[in-house]
């Protein structure tokens, strides 16, 4: 039986997709592979207001964190990490080993730290960079990115990294709308292509922080080793993933034809819709309302329910959720709905949740979940 696959990435990889992926290889230096990165990095600067560069490197969501710390703040610089969850924190162990002068603020689970709380820190004075994960995938909570830029835009010195791996495409965020000087996602998520890539924006501002670093100890992320290759395609560096670029190209066409308008609110509507549906089943979402991403449901079990039970019966229904990370580990249930999964797949996924509900739980009512997110999602 084919699995959906929901867990909050990698996303379901569409046709049109998949099909760059199986694509005969061609080399690098290819006219056609060229032209066709070129519209690549051309089409994700315009899509996101870069006014710098965008770098599209083969590796996943924690090079590019890396890559956006490494360009950005140096041995003894004063760094302040926002962190809601599990992924936030991954950036105190990259901090700590590159010998950065790291400060946390941490949001309790299933809340947001606060532009105010930012601005405290920052007045403090030496910062020279802030990182805020906008969606953190542990916790489902969605930061409130723009309003900390508005604080942060205060503090001249200061570059503002945003975490969109599980946001980019998804959520609404753009570099100039919401004072962000570098900005970086991973290809599995919001943009539905399979994972190995990941994509990282920095803005005239950070370029020029980066310039006046000098040499970095970094080799493969060092943005000055990559700048010649974004900025010609036809360069070498690091060999390309070639078919991975093809299909970042696609799903790029594919986000350009529903706008990223629609898409945003697509993902809005379909959240409202799984989450009115999840707690017609008894789960409850974590996240608080005022602080919910869009692009996945983070969900507590209703009393009596085993995670590795109900994930083991969910798979053989046909879907495969992810559980919890952290403190949530065998407590959580996390479920994407976000990229390129449709409705169809969604009501799927319901259908497959109730059945194994109905069995964990007898009392269940079958179909009260699908109706709950058909009324909100008619
Ligand atoms: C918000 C966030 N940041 C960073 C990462 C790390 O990305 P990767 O697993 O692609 O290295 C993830 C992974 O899920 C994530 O959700």
């Amino acid at each position: 039986m084919k699995k959906l696959l929901m867990i909050p990435g990698p996303t379901p990889v569409v046709d049109s997709i998949r099909e760059q992926m199986g694509r005969d290889t061609v080399a690098f230096g290819d006219p056609g592979f060229v032209a066709d990165f070129k519209q690549v990095i051309q089409d994700l600067k315009n899509m996101w207001s870069c006014d710098g560069e965008v770098f599209v490197v083969a590796g996943s969501g924690t090079l590019a964190m890396e890559m956006a710390l490494a360009n950005t703040v140096t041995k003894g610089e004063k760094f302040l990490l926002v962190s809601n969850g599990f992924f936030g924190d991954r950036f105190i162990e990259i901090a700590e080993r590159k010998g950065i002068d790291l400060t946390v603020l941490q949001a309790e689970w299933g809340d947001t730290v606060t532009p105010q709380q930012v601005d405290d820190v920052l007045k403090q004075g030496g910062f020279k960079a802030v990182a805020v994960t906008q969606v953190d995938t542990s916790t489902g909570v969605l930061a409130p990115v723009h309003e900390i830029g508005q604080v942060v835009k205060q503090y001249e010195d200061v570059i503002y990294i945003v975490d969109g791996v599980c946001s980019v495409a998804g959520e609404p965020v753009n570099l100039k709308d919401d004072q962000i000087d570098v900005l970086f996602t991973g290809s599995q998520k919001a943009f539905g292509v399979s994972p190995g890539l990941m994509m990282l924006w920095a803005n005239q501002r950070s370029l020029q922080r980066r310039q006046a670093m000098g040499q970095i100890p970094e080799y493969y992320c060092d943005y000055h080793k990559w700048l010649p290759i974004m900025q010609d395609t036809a360069k070498y560096f690091a060999t390309p993933p070639i078919n991975l670029i093809w299909a970042l190209q696609e799903s790029i066409r594919l986000i350009k034809e529903e706008t990223l308008n629609q898409r945003y609110q697509r993902h809005q509507d379909n959240a409202f819709a799984m989450q009115q549906a999840f707690e017609a089943m008894g789960f409850q979402v974590l996240a608080k309302k005022e602080c919910r991403a869009h692009t996945l449901s983070n969900l507590l079990y209703p009393e009596g329910v085993d995670d590795a039970e109900f994930r083991t019966k969910l798979a053989q229904e046909g879907v495969q959720a992810a559980g919890g990370v952290g403190q949530y580990a065998g407590k959580m249930l996390r479920i994407g709905h976000m990229g390129n999964a449709d409705r169809h797949t969604l009501i799927a996924t319901l259908a497959a949740l109730e059945r194994t509900m109905k069995h964990f739980r007898p009392d269940h009512e079958l179909g009260q979940a699908l109706t709950a997110f058909l009324k909100a999602r008619s």
